[in-house]
């Protein structure tokens, strides 16, 4: 279609919010309210034109939009009045949509405009609503009246008319309106009502900014976490390496690397995070380059892969399974090792061992097993 036009309102005072500059003008979440409005209807394909209504001054020449005098009409006394300003401005076929919008409703969708525009096939007047869900209470008389709310609605903006019938409403009425669709029921015209949002709460006081800026914020990403899981077979050897540290013992681990038991279910556990593979995908035993490689390098770069994925190692538990060697006194110095390695704290990194009771391969010491979860969290991206 791309024949709409929006009309975006934005030469209101802002009395009640307060702040010295007007709520439009004010940042919210990095950019000022009224460019919320402004790029939702320019990024949407049904949209030609859209029209600011306000004055041409300093507030907006900072958003660099001072010159764009094709879009900036100068606003009226009431929001009425800045309606009809802009609808006068306005050249296009008499049954063009115009949709007509509060600047100090920032968080327009996609979806609403296009489910406003849609609306307009079988109605004269499309208008988002939410229904009522307090108590409603009538205090003009003597004794409180509580009114039944469930036929009432709160109507919000975006509103979309064709041309000619928002005009002409808006001629015959006395202006004594609180909305546009005001003027279309005072001349008989089909009304529908969609499902309206949340997010396009209006800002009228102070305490409104921090309401949408909740509502707009981006949603926490979740954190995310994995587990690995590594066995090697003891062997010939003095001494084993477990979370990096050397320890004397009767018999070595066999493997490729160094066999840190202890690093590489870390290793599988931080890919598992992110979805990258495992440990062997990247370090495959068959190339010779990992020959008694320090396992170290394989959690370094598991770390790295996870930070250009965008995230980061928050915690991470490993568990050794063994009879032998006693773990308890080198626990100490794996977190340590283990936290340098992924740059974390130290609180951040647990080390336990287990034994199984000599049932099972461990239990007979014919080899030695290790598991590991890691949980990683987004990287905050400031806006
Ligand atoms: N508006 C307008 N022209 C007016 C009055 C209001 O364009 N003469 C716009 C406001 O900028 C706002 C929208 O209409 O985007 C809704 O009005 P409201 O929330 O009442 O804003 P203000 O009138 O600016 O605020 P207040 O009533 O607290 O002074
Ligand atoms: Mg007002």
């Amino acid at each position: 279609m791309s024949n709409a036009i929006a009309i975006i309102l934005a030469a209101g005072t802002g009395n009640r919010a307060g702040g010295g500059v007007p709520k439009q003008f004010r940042p919210l979440l990095g950019k000022p309210v009224l460019l919320w409005s402004l790029e939702a209807f320019q990024r949407h394909p049904d949209i030609k034109d859209v029209v600011i209504v306000c004055a041409a001054d300093a507030n907006l020449q900072k958003m660099g939009l001072a010159n764009s005098h094709e879009y900036v009409v100068a606003g009226g006394r009431t929001r009425a009045e800045s309606v009809q300003n802009a609808l006068k401005a306005i050249t296009c076929e008499a049954h063009t949509p115009v949709l007509i919008h509060d600047a100090a409703r920032p968080g327009l969708r996609q979806a609403m405009i296009t489910n406003l525009l849609a609306g307009l096939a079988d109605a004269d007047g499309v208008a988002p609503s939410l229904p009522v869900n307090d108590a409603l209470k009538d205090i003009s008389g003597d004794h409180l009246q509580t009114i039944d709310r469930t036929p009432l609605r709160r109507v919000q903006t975006p509103q979309v008319f064709r041309y000619a019938d928002i005009s002409a409403a808006l001629e015959d009425t006395n202006l004594d309106i609180v909305d546009d669709l005001a003027a279309l029921e005072k001349a008989g015209k089909t009304i529908k009502l969609i499902a309206g949002d949340t997010r396009l709460h209006k800002i009228t006081y102070e305490e409104d900014f921090a309401i949408v800026e909740q509502l707009l914020s981006p949603p926490t990403a979740i954190p995310r976490m994995g587990t690995g899981y590594d066995v090697h077979q003891f062997g010939e050897g003095d001494h084993v390496t477990l979370c990096g540290v050397k320890i004397m013992h009767t018999h070595g681990l066999v493997g490729h690397s160094d066999a840190d038991i202890g690093w590489h279910a870390l290793t599988d556990a931080i890919l598992g995070a992110v979805a990258l593979g495992d440990i062997g995908d990247h370090f495959p035993p068959s190339d010779p380059q990992w020959k008694d490689a320090d396992s170290g390098t394989f959690l370094a770069f598991a770390r790295q892969l996870a930070l250009e994925a965008g995230y980061t190692v928050a915690n991470v538990d490993i568990t050794l399974i063994c009879e032998a060697p006693k773990i308890k006194p080198h626990r100490e110095a794996m977190r340590e090792k283990t936290a340098q390695v992924l740059q974390i704290p130290i609180e951040a990194v647990s080390v336990k061992a287990t034994t199984t009771e000599r049932l099972g391969f461990t239990g007979r010491a014919e080899g030695m097993a290790g598991q590991a979860a890691a949980v990683l969290t987004p990287i905050h991206k400031p806006a």
